[in-house]
């Protein structure tokens, strides 16, 4: 039914894979508003979420998820690992290979280290964002939003804006929506659009009044300032005249338009407070709802291959 062992990216998944993922999340988003939100899916399974980048929303969420589906889990403090005492990423996966986990929740600064680490280990191993390479489970979580909202996810025409360059959620978004046959329009200064963009078969524009034209959503980005080396935007403030998100640029998409964000925002960056607020158009609370039913889903379906041995 899902014929994979791991979660590494999205490039790797097919047409059929999403829509597996997004019907069974859209089950769990049903459960998670019920009072009682417990199941015992993944009863006697043990979860580890290693972090070695900081996160508030995905790890909350991979971790509220197992929880929900009866797994133990783990959290590692990897500020006060043995990484810290020089300890490789392998050996740590090693070790913690030996205590037999079942489901390895990884997030790492570097791209392709968490594909590195599957390699290593026993377990069935989720990609929580690698580097500037791919994170699966947010590009899932706004399919799912979008599908909600829009009632489908194919022929939409979607804005990806801002810092592209150092996005691993835009590389993923990239990967699924046009998988699922839809129009994508990179919007963001030429400093912060990665090398290789006009092989990647979708438009790219600097300008947010072409970009925005038309949309049916429109995703924000944050500035990564932290994979920046400087140089990259000529001032904060002349980047939100230029491309932060406001009421004036959004009149350019569609009326019923949805505004997204993955968080953490910048407000008065890269959108408009008030906007990121407004019911009406953003989708952003939304998002992050979805993202619990679709880790539930993804560690579910994993977890049915254990034993299974899929590729
Ligand atoms: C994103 C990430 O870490 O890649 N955040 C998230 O997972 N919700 C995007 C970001 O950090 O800007």
């Amino acid at each position: 039914m899902f014929p994979h062992r791991h979660l590494l990216g999205i490039e790797q998944l097919s047409q059929t894979d999403i829509v597996t993922i997004l019907d069974l999340a859209e089950k769990y988003a049903s459960l998670n508003r019920q009072q009682h939100k417990h199941l015992d899916v993944l009863s006697g399974l043990t979860q580890i979420n290693m972090f070695f980048e900081n996160s508030t929303r995905t790890q909350t969420s991979f971790e509220i998820a197992g929880k929900r589906l009866g797994a133990d889990v783990m959290n590692m403090a990897m500020q006060a690992s043995s990484i810290k005492k020089g300890e490789t990423l392998i050996d740590t996966a090693l070790t913690l290979n030996a205590m037999h986990p079942d489901l390895l929740v990884v997030r790492h600064p570097h791209s392709g280290a968490v594909q590195l680490l599957a390699e290593k280990v026993n377990c069935a191993v989720l990609n929580a964002g690698d580097g500037r390479h791919e994170h699966p489970t947010q590009a899932l979580l706004d399919a799912l939003t979008i599908r909600r909202s829009k009632g489908r996810l194919h022929r939409l025409t979607i804005a990806i804006c801002g810092d592209i360059a150092h996005s691993r959620v835009a590389r993923s978004n990239m990967f699924l929506l046009g998988k699922m046959e839809n129009r994508v329009r990179l919007v963001g200064p030429k400093t912060l659009m990665p090398s290789g963009v006009d092989k990647l078969g979708v438009e790219v524009t600097d300008n947010m009044t072409e970009g925005l034209e038309g949309a049916d959503v429109v995703m924000m980005l944050r500035l990564q300032k932290e994979r920046m080396d400087g140089g990259f935007i000529p001032s904060e403030r002349e980047y939100y005249h230029r491309w932060g998100l406001d009421a004036a640029k959004l009149s350019k998409a569609k009326p019923d338009a949805i505004v997204m964000h993955p968080g953490p925002m910048n407000r008065g960056v890269e959108i408009d407070g008030t906007l990121a607020d407004d019911i009406n158009r953003s989708v952003i609370q939304e998002q992050v709802e979805m993202g619990v039913a679709v880790r539930m889903a993804v560690m579910d379906l994993l977890a049915r291959n254990l034993q299974g041995g899929a590729a």
